[in-house]
């Protein structure tokens, strides 16, 4: 794994760095294999970015998006991770229906979306049970509390390493989020950090010792490239060093 942590004077430049690394690495991808994967987070942080990246001219049929967790709400539901990335990039862009791979939220039972999505990458990355996909890139954002997709602190879906999807859990509300083996398993891992309220979490993150299950986001290593990209306020006290 190659770590690079860098902190930007404003939210501006990072969205402006963030963009920048994943435009080289979708063209990368596409060079190298025809077409590129990229799983999205949810939450605030990344509305600008998704917003930059609908404003590029792209070889959309070659790019395939997923989510990389989602809140277990109707797909109009303003909690929604998918609407978000909707109405931010992807209905402004000729992106292809079918190369948009949302996490149902229709099921009764959250487990069986859990299931089925984990199929569907599967099938797309055409592999066989037990084997877990290689994503160009994978978004992420960490919350105050250490999380990172919906592997929220001393829950279950830390301890599945088995699988590349499972059901996670926000103060008993579902969702359906990657595992941090999948996760691990991509070619580059982008986290993206703003504002003062991350950066206890930050701190314990970067901590030579703290606990994983605690502040999950230590549970991140992928195989390729790990970015930290931090606005100044997330990374003002943050001692590089031990990142
Ligand atoms: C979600 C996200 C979650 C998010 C962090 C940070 O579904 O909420 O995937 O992991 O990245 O909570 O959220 P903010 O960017 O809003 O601070």
């Amino acid at each position: 794994m190659e770590k690079i942590v860098e902190v930007l004077p404003s939210l501006e430049l990072l969205i402006e760095r963030s963009l920048a690394i994943i435009l080289d690495r979708i063209s990368t991808a596409i060079a190298e294999r025809g077409w590129c994967a990229i799983a999205l987070a949810g939450g605030s942080t990344p509305k600008p970015l998704y917003e930059a990246i609908s404003q590029q001219s792209l070889p959309w049929d070659k790019i395939h998006v997923f989510w990389g967790d989602e809140r277990y709400v109707p797909e109009d539901h303003p909690d929604s991770n998918q609407l978000m990335a909707r109405i931010a990039w992807l209905n402004k862009v000729p992106i292809p229906a079918t190369n948009i791979h949302p996490i149902s939220t229709n099921e009764a039972d959250p487990n069986v979306a859990a299931s089925k999505y984990e199929q569907e990458l599967l099938e797309f990355f055409q592999l066989s049970s037990g084997e877990l996909p290689v994503f160009d890139v994978i978004l992420l954002g960490i919350g105050d509390d250490g999380h990172t997709a919906s592997l929220f602190p001393h829950t279950a879906a830390l301890k599945v390493s088995d699988r590349a999807v499972t059901l996670g859990n926000k103060d008993g509300q579902p969702r359906i989020t990657f595992t941090y083996t999948l996760i691990n398993q991509a070619r580059c891992v982008m986290f993206l950090v703003a504002g003062s309220g991350k950066r206890s979490a930050l701190a314990q993150i970067f901590a030579p010792v703290a606990d994983n299950f605690t502040y999950p986001s230590r549970l991140i290593a992928p195989q390729g490239t790990l970015f930290w990209l931090l606005d100044g306020a997330a990374g003002q006290e943050l001692s590089i060093e031990s990142a």
